[in-house]
């Protein structure tokens, strides 16, 4: 009998590839003819263009073209409801207009036979403006109506709470900043546009340039096998994807447009910075009685970003009371978009904080704490929960961290100069589906090609699938292949918040299934068969070989199936459509995480980290460990370093390079482990997995923000927590 690949710490099956540098990542692919493309970014953040000087750029050798508002032809811009445009405003137009909207707008482009010519011409572009002064500032901007939740009367009950806190947090724009700049290759035959590009939604850039271009959707191609990193930063197609193509067609050739580091601060959205205010009432034995939730979230002047900021608050803990209102507010900025744990994440930053302040104020251990506000049901909307097993992270978690040894008092134990801290924090995030297609071939070989157009930004899609469909089909993993990233593939979801197992992997399931039946079906029908006349249900496929289940000797391979039905292939469509959801689906964890400041210098080293998990089903452990560690990681990036800092006085990003917006290096990352509770959820999706690419990164930052506070008694109410602030 063959293992079950699903659950086997499986190595990538793209590894080879991706470490000998075979993978071909947006800009590596070759196109015939290909010239390239640099954006001449504006260099104030609001008013209008009033000149445009290219004859420097055009003098030098190699440039072909300039292209501007003043010779840019005019775009459809058609509205695109299915993508992850946000639905307030509109998505900026390149170049069809004089107006500057943020600092390092797209005002021109310069096309040249190659990437050095293109960036030397579009350093010598000349743009005159009539500037403006932007406002660039969350602070003292005033702000868009907000959204609003509340139960019960959160302000009486809030006056007649016996405990009281009152706190302001306040996170930083954080920027994806993955290894891979985002690119484009665009190339038109005739009317048909095809796109090679970094993106996690090839069927998303595909509607979204349809609409911009104002063509049918299936003559727009998008291709995109292989992304460096993305973290969310690819779930839209930004402005860049639009001139790539637009230059490709004024050039009628093939054009390849990279964008700088830089270009990827102003080019790409980013996690918007918030201001949360929070009030919260409790009884002296630390139930929760009322909280009060007013969030302020940075977006830009044309698009208005929302997130689902507002979910954690509503159903983490147990409740009566709560009033919420989420508030953005419009600047002279680009776009925000989502960033891993997106909402999420920097709800939690402030819940989790909060539940921590709470703890030390009526001296309760925060797990304690916690457990007595579990609710018995999704308070938000009187569900059920699908499954919910936080308490079980705690009491794991605990054990395996040696919360035991945890001093209560804060500031209480030292290792020379260093004070040592432990904290904890919980994480929530939402269990995402959505309809999902794949299809599934077997060829007279007995090999299967399984293809859905999908992406894999690193998680490992090529893997895990690879592993759900062997084990559908009864295939070994060498005996299958997965193939992504290709818009005229099978339509997928984006690849993003947490879904692709749950609804791409659901759909691979599916044809699978279906497939693996087809082939009984034909062999329990074929008289030549040994197989035949054995009922369907007591046929079992193993290693690539029909048998009976109880009586494994009796059986043939799918080769020898197909090859007596003279049959070259079987093939079959898999599809997922998630139903109402009847039941609260969200994943759940625990992160624990031990810090050691010192004392003097207000430099926090974290020791080590544990996170423990509720995300169903894990399909590939050893994935699962990237994800959950690369999520840890990030996380001590948003707690401790990562902050993109605007000079407010014209807009300009001053830190918009990797040397200046720092992200945890080797010598950052402590001793960092995962444990997932062993289980599944087969309300979520037929797989039963939860999903778990984002909740690994959501307790990370207030697990540290707590562990900075037990280890000096200093609360920190600001990401990131810097050493100026701990000074
Ligand atoms: Mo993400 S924010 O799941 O791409």
């Amino acid at each position: 009998m063959s293992r079950q690949a699903v659950g086997a710490p499986l190595s990538r099956v793209d590894g080879r590839p991706k470490v000998t540098g075979q993978a071909k990542y947006a800009a590596d692919h070759p196109t015939n003819g290909v010239v390239h493309a640099a954006i001449v970014g504006s260099t104030v953040a609001r008013g209008r263009i009033t000149g445009i000087d290219a004859r420097a750029a055009l003098a030098v050798s190699g440039v072909l073209k300039v292209i501007s508002h003043r010779n840019a032809p005019k775009l459809a811009y058609r509205a695109n409801p299915s993508s992850n445009n946000p639905e307030g405003g509109e998505r900026l137009h390149v170049f069809q207009d004089d107006k500057v909207l943020f600092h390092g707008q797209p005002v021109a482009v310069v096309v040249a036979t190659t990437p050095e010519a293109a960036q030397h011409g579009a350093s010598l572009v000349e743009v005159r403006y009539d500037a403006e002064k932007p406002s660039t500032d969350l602070t003292g901007t005033p702000a868009n109506a907000p959204v609003t939740y509340a139960r019960g009367d959160a302000d009486q009950a809030m006056r007649s709470a016996a405990v009281r806190l009152e706190m302001t947090y306040r996170t930083a724009r954080n920027h994806h900043n993955a290894m891979e700049p985002h690119a484009t290759i665009a190339r038109w035959d005739g009317n048909r546009l095809t796109v090679w590009d970094k993106t996690q939604w090839v069927v998303g850039t595909q509607k979204e340039l349809a609409a911009v271009f104002g063509i049918e959707q299936h003559a727009v191609r998008v291709i995109s096998p292989f992304v460096g990193g993305a973290f969310g930063s690819g779930l839209r197609a930004w402005p860049h994807v639009t001139i790539a193509a637009l230059a490709a067609r004024e050039m009628g050739r093939p054009v390849k447009l990279v964008l700088t580091r830089k270009q990827l601060y102003s080019g790409t959205g980013y996690r918007p910075a918030y201001e949360y205010h929070l009030r919260l009432g409790s009884d002296r034995r630390g139930r929760l009685t009322a909280m009060v939730h007013d969030i302020k979230a940075e977006t830009s002047s044309y698009e208005n970003f929302e997130e689902g900021v507002l979910a954690a608050g509503q159903m983490l803990y147990s409740m009566p009371h709560i009033r919420q209102t989420y508030r953005t507010v419009p600047l002279d900025v680009n776009t925000p978009l989502y960033m891993r744990g997106p909402g999420h994440a920097t709800a939690a930053f402030a819940i989790e904080s909060a539940m921590d302040e709470l703890a030390h104020a009526l001296d309760i251990d925060p797990i304690e704490l916690r457990r007595r506000n579990e609710p018995a049901e999704d308070e938000s909307n009187g569900t059920p929960f699908s499954t919910r097993r936080l308490r079980e992270c705690y009491t794991v978690g605990a054990r395996e961290f040696g919360w035991d040894r945890r001093a209560p008092k804060p500031r209480s134990t030292r290792d020379g100069d260093w004070l040592i801290g432990m904290g904890m924090a919980a994480g929530v995030h939402t269990t995402r589906r959505n309809p999902a297609q794949a299809r599934v071939v077997l060829d007279a070989r007995g090999i299967a090609l399984v293809e859905a157009a999908t992406s894999d930004m690193g998680p490992g899609t090529y893997t895990s699938m690879t592993q759900v469909a062997a084990d559908a089909l009864g295939l070994t993993v060498r005996a299958v292949t997965f193939r992504l990233g290709d818009s005229t593939m099978p339509p997928t979801p984006a690849h993003g918040g947490s879904q692709t197992m749950a609804s791409v992997g659901s759909a691979v399931q599916d044809g699978c299934d279906k497939l693996r039946r087809q082939a009984i079906e034909l062999a329990v029908a074929d008289e030549r068969s040994p197989l035949h006349g054995v009922e369907a249900g007591d046929v079992a496929v193993t290693d690539g070989r029909l048998h009976v289940k109880h009586d494994p000797a009796r059986g043939e391979t799918y080769q020898q199936l197909l090859a007596r039905n003279n049959r070259t292939r079987l093939e079959a469509l898999g599809s997922f459509t998630p139903g109402e959801p009847r039941l609260s689906m969200y994943a759940y964890g625990a992160t624990f995480a031990e810090v050691a400041v010192d004392h003097r210098l207000g430099l926090v080293r974290v020791r080590r980290m544990l996170g423990v998990y509720d995300a169903g089903r894990i399909i590939s452990p050893k994935l699962a460990d990237s994800q959950a560690l690369g999520g840890m990681v990030g996380g001590i990036g948003t707690a401790l370093l990562e902050h993109t800092v605007t000079d407010h006085r014209d807009g300009r990003i001053v830190n918009a390079n990797l040397a200046d917006y720092l992200v945890p290096v080797n010598a950052d990352v402590p001793d960092v482990r995962a444990i997932y509770l062993d289980g599944e959820d087969r309300e979520a999706n037929p797989i039963g997995v939860k999903g778990l690419g984002e909740v690994v990164h959501i307790g990370v930052a207030p697990a540290i923000a707590n562990a900075v506070f037990h280890a000096t008694g200093r609360r920190i109410r600001g990401l990131p927590i810097t050493a100026e602030a701990l000074l």
